[in-house]
């Protein structure tokens, strides 16, 4: 027994004293690794302890560093120079499909969202270019579909509320809904009719999923990352289950629409309307011309449904929250905001996406509430398809590449007084908007957020509607909301509620 410890610690000295005496200089620092366990126990103090623990390591090793884990190598990116270098690389369009994020793409690499090389860049291509049509982007179509949507919303809120002029709104989750709705109709088709329990459901899901996930989730599913067998073992505790029932409630919804389509699409002489529809043409047609180029079949439908869905509610309707979260503990930003809205559309009319052009103070503040939620803290993170250097350092091939977002945002020598909520950060002497480019929350390169502005006029005209008819407010009576967010995959706000006083 006692001839085995000394081999151990023999064993483990040795590790160390190489580590040290590394050889390669363009290897990338980073903590002390142990044998097998890696850096596993210094993250797991770290993430203990710090509310930002990847800016803790970044204070130590720089811009650039890498955390092994028993399986393998993570990068953590922590400059704006880092980030932008590395993420626009070629070498870094892989993405990272581990732990039960396997079992969400049904073991498969196909779909945008954690799909890898060819397939990837085929499928995304396909799915930008055609949801163009059906109104993805700046276009009439998503701006009617999003005001119908928030008109729907408020008239419900008011009819059912005792005092319409005053209501009491609890915020968390409430913009799921009409978010997904907007997102729901470009792919299933603007007629289409689905329930809101049904959307609240693939809502539901995905976040439980969400939090079940990945490293900030929870330790099963973080350890499963790296022995995915695990996952078998403890389907439970690894989130494998949740995983599973996630993946069923989308699947069920994804044929019932391609169920829909494909009847349609066998009629003649009809022309496709929503996403699905043109995806079922495209179908026929490799059937027709006998290839099969794996992008078009039912269960890349599924993924492709999913991927949407997933990456586009939950990140556009916390961002909301977020943004009316500092609205009301910033009552005076809000002020202001409503004097430019105010001023902007003097003579009332609805207000478009274009007038944001107009707004440079809704702009300020728009990125600073990005800046301040960092709704996606570590975007999402990718794997290195090959060696490759950034500056002196080497990227191995494998490495698991994220990216520590509070690092750039919360970087007292970029931005003075981080912690503050000052949209006026943005706005120089002669008001104009300046450092706008600063703040990246859609991450940089080919492989960044292609629903970026989607996201932008859904989240800017449901915004305004709100704070052009009501005055927003803390609850009397109620304790005031943290202004901290909760961090995992997709950070929001903790819940809270609102008070919303009709303005005359
Ligand atoms: C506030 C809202 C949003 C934020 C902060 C956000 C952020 C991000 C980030 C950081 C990534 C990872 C990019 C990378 O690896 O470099 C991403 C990917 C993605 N997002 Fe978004 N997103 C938002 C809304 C949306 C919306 C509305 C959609 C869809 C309409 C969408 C669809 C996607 C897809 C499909 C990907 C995967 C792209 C790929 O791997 O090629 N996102 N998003």
């Amino acid at each position: 027994m006692i001839s085995l410890w000394f081999g151990f610690v023999a064993v483990t000295l040795a590790f160390l004293f190489m580590q040290l005496s590394r050889k390669d200089k363009r290897e990338l620092p980073g903590p002390v690794a142990f044998p097998i366990l890696g850096n596993i126990v210094q993250m797991m103090s770290a993430f203990q302890t710090y509310t930002y623990p990847f800016t803790h390591f970044a204070e130590k090793y720089g811009e650039i560093y890498r955390l092994k884990l028993p399986f393998d190598e993570m990068v953590v990116l922590a400059s704006y120079d880092a980030v932008n270098t590395v993420l626009s690389k070629e070498e870094s369009f892989g993405r990272d499909l581990s732990g039960i994020m396997i079992d969400r793409n049904f073991g498969q690499n196909i779909g945008m969202l954690f799909g890898n090389g060819e397939m990837w860049d085929k499928s995304r291509k396909w799915i930008v270019r055609n949801l163009r049509d059906f109104g993805f982007g700046k276009s009439h179509l998503l701006e009617a579909s999003v005001n119908n949507e928030i008109d729907n919303f408020l008239d419900n809120l008011e009819e059912r509320e005792k005092d319409p002029c005053k209501i009491i709104l609890p915020v968390s989750q409430t913009f799921l809904v009409p978010v997904s709705r907007v997102m729901y109709k470009m792919m299933a088709g603007y007629d289409t009719k689905i329930e809101n329990e049904t959307l609240l459901e693939m809502n539901q899901q995905t976040s439980l999923m969400e939090k079940a996930s990945g490293i900030t989730g929870t330790v099963g599913a973080a350890l499963a990352m790296y022995i995915p067998q695990i996952r078998f073992i403890f389907p439970e505790w690894t989130g494998r289950n949740v995983q599973l029932s996630c993946r069923e409630t989308m699947q069920k919804e994804s044929r019932k629409l391609l169920a829909v389509a494909k009847d349609k699409m066998s009629k003649s002489g009809v022309q496709a309307d929503s996403l699905t529809e043109k995806f079922v043409l495209q179908m026929k047609e490799e059937s027709k011309l006998k290839i099969n180029s794996g992008i078009f079949t039912d269960l890349s439908h599924d993924i492709l449904f999913a991927d949407l869905f997933q990456a586009s509610s939950n990140t556009t309707a916390s961002y909301l929250e977020a943004f009316f979260l500092f609205m009301i503990l910033y009552p005076n930003v809000q002020e202001k905001l409503f004097r430019e809205l105010q001023d902007t559309i003097p003579d009332g009319h609805e207000i478009t996406y274009h007038d944001k052009n107009r707004m440079v103070y809704a702009q300020a503040v728009m990125l600073e509430v990005h800046r301040v939620a960092k709704i996606t803290q570590h975007l999402l993170p990718r794997r290195a398809i090959t060696d490759f250097d950034y500056k002196n350092f080497r990227i191995k091939k494998n490495s698991i590449i994220m990216a520590d977002m509070n690092s750039l945002f919360n970087n007292p020598g970029i931005f003075q007084d981080p912690l503050s909520f000052n949209p006026e950060r943005f706005i120089d002497a002669n008001g104009s908007l300046v450092n706008e480019k600063l703040v990246i929350p859609f991450s940089v390169g080919k492989r960044s957020c292609p629903g970026e502005l989607f996201a932008d006029v859904t989240a800017f005209l449901m915004a305004m509607h709100f704070i052009n008819k009501y005055k927003l407010s803390t609850v009397p009576g109620e304790p005031k909301p943290k202004e901290a967010m909760h961090i995992g995959i997709t950070s929001c706000p903790y819940e809270f509620s609102m008070l919303m006083t009709k303005r005359q």
